[in-house]
């Protein structure tokens, strides 16, 4: 940790952020489990201390009792995290912030006891989560600005600001961040698109014109911002009958070569940036598995499935509808390839005042080409 920041870590401790019920995240198992201080206080000191992200809310406060829930909603970030980001943030005394996503607080105070209360304002979505930042911030006599609304409109009574700081994952840029946000101004941000889960942290510098662009910084994945979360209900109609009249193909394109089964890589993160409104997922079963691209453009249901069989070379394609989105990935993994594979610090984005996200590779100037739609 840099020197500038070593007073803050040490003036807002993590565990007063906590509550007595939290998540831990096991590195080892990828689940999360329950710890309680008030019967095993040992445990949580140690959870609360671990350099692991903890889970402080399920199902948008509609889950009950100590087991985890469905989907996590609110957390306290990985420590490692919060340091590379705030360090990455590269603020100056007198900047303002403003950062999207309070959750437990934890990062506003460290913010609020860097740069002075006044000059922080954090926007939480969920009014109980953001009503306990204020008690633990005020615990610590830290009373920075903690606004309880969608965070996608930004905060305009504060702007403009030097820093935006978001920690959730988003899929696009709400306009409102980039005008808020003084020229040569900094928003840093995990994005990435609907095709998977894999994201990236992007550093963007605002220009005169509003609008912003930089690069991808490195892997990092969040708890996507409550808009823009994908629901896979969408695609309950998509598949009617399989593989009914859709179109059979083979392909030698191996599953690790799509990213899946291995640590991050960025090969769903670069397919998405190709591959424009499309979803991707894995079904796994007995010696088999099955990855399915589902169409996001509105009105259509194309779905594309590829299945994978132990020991065999060939997979079994199946594609349906107006796109043929195989095709469309498969062309993007080999553009990828014809690159040498660039991993994500490859990469970059430019976003336009009106929040039109323009991903490039090597520079600004050399935009992503987009195999959608057949291109
Ligand atoms: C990973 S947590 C943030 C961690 C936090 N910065 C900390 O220091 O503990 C993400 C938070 O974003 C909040 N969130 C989700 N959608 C939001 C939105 N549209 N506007 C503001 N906050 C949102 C969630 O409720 C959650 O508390």
């Amino acid at each position: 940790m840099s020197r500038d920041w070593a007073d803050a870590f040490a003036a807002v401790p993590r565990e007063v952020f906590l509550p007595d019920l939290m998540w831990p995240y096991d590195m080892d198992t990828g689940a999360s489990r329950s710890v309680d201080r008030r019967t095993d206080p040992v445990a949580w000191e140690r959870a609360a201390y671990a350099n692991v992200p903890i889970t402080t809310q399920w199902d948008d406060g509609q889950h009950t009792g100590p087991g985890p829930g469905r989907v996590p909603t609110s957390s306290a970030s990985m420590p490692s995290v919060v340091t590379r980001m705030l360090a990455d943030l590269d603020v100056r005394p007198g900047a303002r912030v403003l950062e999207i996503g309070t959750g437990t607080g934890r990062n506003a105070g460290l913010l609020a006891e860097r740069l002075g209360e006044r000059s922080v304002v954090t926007v939480e979505v969920d009014e109980r989560v953001a009503a306990r930042a204020r008690a633990a911030l005020g615990s610590l006599g830290l009373y920075p600005e903690v606004v309880c609304a969608d965070g996608r409109w930004g905060h305009p009574a504060g702007a403009p600001y030097d820093r935006v700081i978001v920690t959730a994952g988003v899929r696009g840029f709400p306009p409102a961040w980039l005008a808020q946000t003084r020229p040569g101004g900094v928003i840093l941000a995990p994005w990435g698109t609907h095709y998977s889960h894999e994201d990236a942290l992007v550093r963007l510098t605002v220009a005169e014109d509003g609008s912003a662009s930089g690069p991808f910084l490195r892997p990092l994945e969040f708890m996507k911002i409550r808009a823009q979360r994908l629901d896979w209900r969408r695609f309950a109609g998509h598949v009617g009958a399989y593989p009914g009249d859709a179109a059979a193909s083979v392909t030698s394109v191996p599953l690790a070569e799509l990213g899946e089964g291995r640590p991050f890589r960025g090969a769903r993160f670069v397919l998405g940036l190709c591959v424009p409104e499309c979803a991707q997922v894995l079904n796994t079963g007995e010696g088999e598995a099955t990855l399915w691209f589902f169409d996001m453009t509105e009105g259509s249901r194309a779905w594309a499935s590829v299945r994978f069989r132990d020991g065999e070379r060939e997979a079994t394609v199946h594609q349906w509808g107006p796109r043929r989105l195989w095709d469309e990935v498969a062309r993007a993994l080999a553009w990828w390839r014809e690159r040498g594979r660039p991993g994500v610090d490859g990469f970059g984005l430019t976003v336009t005042p009106e929040g039109g996200c323009r991903p490039w590779c090597g520079g600004p100037g050399e935009p992503v080409p987009s195999f959608g739609g057949g291109g």
